[in-house]
């Protein structure tokens, strides 16, 4: 409403009309209200964010701004919801219950950044289990592990040492993508010890679900959420460890550092590498016993 003029809408088309003095308008607070309501219904308390709010809407305008309240009242509902949600990892040691349960995790901060968690996949009492690092660009829009361009390396792999992907569970140590948005694309960023130690619990509950023979960790991450921030797979790889995770545990190089080689020779001896790891597992589960070392 103006003196002059006034506008109307009712949902589908816009009327104009004379104006209106002062004293026919709603008051203030009246309007405030409509709109909070308004807003309270339409905002998705999980983007609420107060300090980016405040980063981008001048101070000026802070003060006019109704929403403003309802914003710091759901800013502290999605606090206590998130709370609440995290990393409750249900007794169950039933892959689905499991699945379903990890759908809300917020044990780290990666349950908000990625579009989806990414669990483990496969077969439910699988005698090999393979862990990656977290999922990827791919994994993250299709809910699935390993299905870009390092589980199309990966896929080689298996094919080429004689193991069906499908006998496999296949997951990661961290369930969420942790990426750095660069224009309108997102870049892979290795996830940080916190976000591995958060999601340790998850991986140590599909284990417990599957109990595996073997568990053979696809590069650096997956192997240290096992056995500690300063293994290495440079180091290890080749040695079959006994853990309390399964009979047998052994580390290999990750499908993606075949593709982010330097050289063709680089990328054939890693590849080479990730090959015979695979069949070493797979001799293992033939019955051949391995020579078990302790790890370090
Ligand atoms: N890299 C991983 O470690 N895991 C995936 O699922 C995909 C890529």
């Amino acid at each position: 409403l103006t003196p002059d003029e006034s506008a109307h809408w009712d949902g589908e088309a816009l009327r104009y009309g004379p104006g209106a003095p002062r004293s026919e308008a709603p008051r203030d607070d009246e309007l405030e209200d409509l709109f909070r309501t308004y807003y309270r219904a339409t905002y998705n308390p999980a983007r609420a964010n107060m300090r980016l709010f405040r980063h981008h809407v001048p101070q000026d305008f802070q003060r006019d701004m109704p929403e403003l309240t309802v914003l710091s009242e759901m800013a502290t509902a999605k606090r206590k919801v998130a709370t609440k949600e995290a990393a409750v990892v249900p007794a169950s040691r039933s892959l689905s219950t499991l699945r379903e349960a990890a759908v809300t995790c917020r044990a780290c901060p990666l349950g908000e950044l990625a579009t989806q968690t990414v669990f483990g996949e496969g077969a439910r009492k699988a005698r090999l289990v393979m862990v990656g690092e977290q999922p990827g660009d791919q994994e993250d829009k299709q809910g699935h592990p390993f299905v870009g361009p390092a589980g199309q390396m990966l896929d080689r792999a298996l094919e080429e040492a004689g193991i069906a992907r499908e006998d496999v569970y296949i997951t990661n140590a961290v369930k969420h993508f942790n990426y750095r948005p660069v224009g309108k694309k997102r870049l892979h960023q290795k996830p940080e010890w916190s976000h591995v130690e958060a999601c340790r619990p998850w991986l140590r509950a599909e284990l417990e679900a599957i109990e595996p023979e073997v568990i053979l960790c696809l590069g650096a991450t997956a192997s240290q959420s096992f056995l500690g921030r300063r293994f290495t797979v440079l180091k290890n790889r080749g040695r079959v460890f006994e853990t309390p995770w399964a009979k047998a545990f052994l580390v290999s190089y990750h499908p993606s550092a075949i593709l982010r080689a330097p050289d063709d020779e680089a990328r054939e001896q890693t590849y080479r590498a990730l090959v015979d790891d695979l069949k070493v597992a797979s001799n293992i589960l033939a019955g051949h016993t391995p020579q078990l070392v302790a790890p370090d």
